[in-house]
């Protein structure tokens, strides 16, 4: 698996207090079957060289988990302004995580995403299961078609996340409008340690394998490639599979 949102570096921003605990995180990803982890702090122009060094201090402790890092930003979607030279999930990627950082979409998100996406880059919209309610997906659903990613948080899927999270959630990923899950993890215990494993199970129990492997693994490594993430078709209703499984027992029409 592939987790591109953990604040693994330590001391910045709200990410582990110490070294110890950013191994721990590590060696519990590792345990989950994660190979590969985006070092994420929230942005501040005057962490630039800090979180190169922070990470640059994580690397041979996550070689010893064979684990791969890279180095990214969170951004607040109210710091994004056009000619800023943004930090990316990866070298070769475009791919950016922003962060509404408010409960009200705001009217502006679209011209954003536009004049971004003029810039050459590419926008994930971090945990709006978080922010919004399902009278908002609608809204969602029109950014997902200008080519916005969305990536829900893997606790969001858990029975651990409050029942409004874990419903949007849900319904995102019956609509087909969660490209990516990740962990968004910040400490080794409690609800903000890393779970992709839980996730995985979870989205395998729930839908399939394959989807698991999409949301957890092909897509991830797609942003990591500046690669579109492969479109994962909205879940049937209960009525439509239903319909489904009453279907294989109609005889088959001969030609
Ligand atoms: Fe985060």
């Amino acid at each position: 698996m592939i987790d591109l949102h953990c604040h693994l570096p330590v001391h910045l921003s709200d990410g582990p207090k110490d070294f110890g605990t950013a191994v721990r995180m590590l060696e519990q990803m590792a345990a989950s079957g994660v190979r590969h982890v985006v070092a994420v702090s929230h942005f501040d122009p005057k962490l630039e060289d800090r979180l190169d060094s922070a990470v640059a201090a994580l690397q041979p402790e996550a070689e010893r988990c064979g684990i791969t890092l890279d180095a990214a930003f969170e951004y607040d979607f109210s710091q994004i302004s056009t000619g800023l030279k943004l930090r990316t999930l990866s070298p070769q990627s475009r791919y950016l995580l922003v962060d509404f950082c408010c409960y009200q979409l705001p009217f502006s998100a679209r011209d954003m995403l536009e004049s971004l996406e003029r810039e050459g880059y590419h926008v994930i919209f971090v945990h709006p299961e978080r922010l919004f309610s399902p009278s908002k997906l609608p809204d969602l659903e029109k950014l997902h078609q200008l080519g916005a990613c969305f990536q829900i948080n893997a606790i969001s899927l858990l029975p651990e996340a409050s029942a409004p999270v874990r419903r949007m959630a849900r319904a995102m990923l019956r609509r087909g409008l969660v490209d990516v899950v990740a962990s968004d993890a910040h400490r080794d215990t409690g609800r903000r340690r890393p779970c992709m494993g839980e996730a995985f199970a979870w989205l395998a129990r729930k839908y399939t394998q394959k989807k698991a492997d999409l949301l957890c693994q092909v897509n991830p490594q797609r942003l990591l490639e500046n690669k579109p993430p492969l479109p994962i078709l909205p879940a049937p209703l209960p009525w439509e599979r239903a319909l489904q499984w009453f279907c294989r027992f109609l005889p088959s029409r001969e030609r």
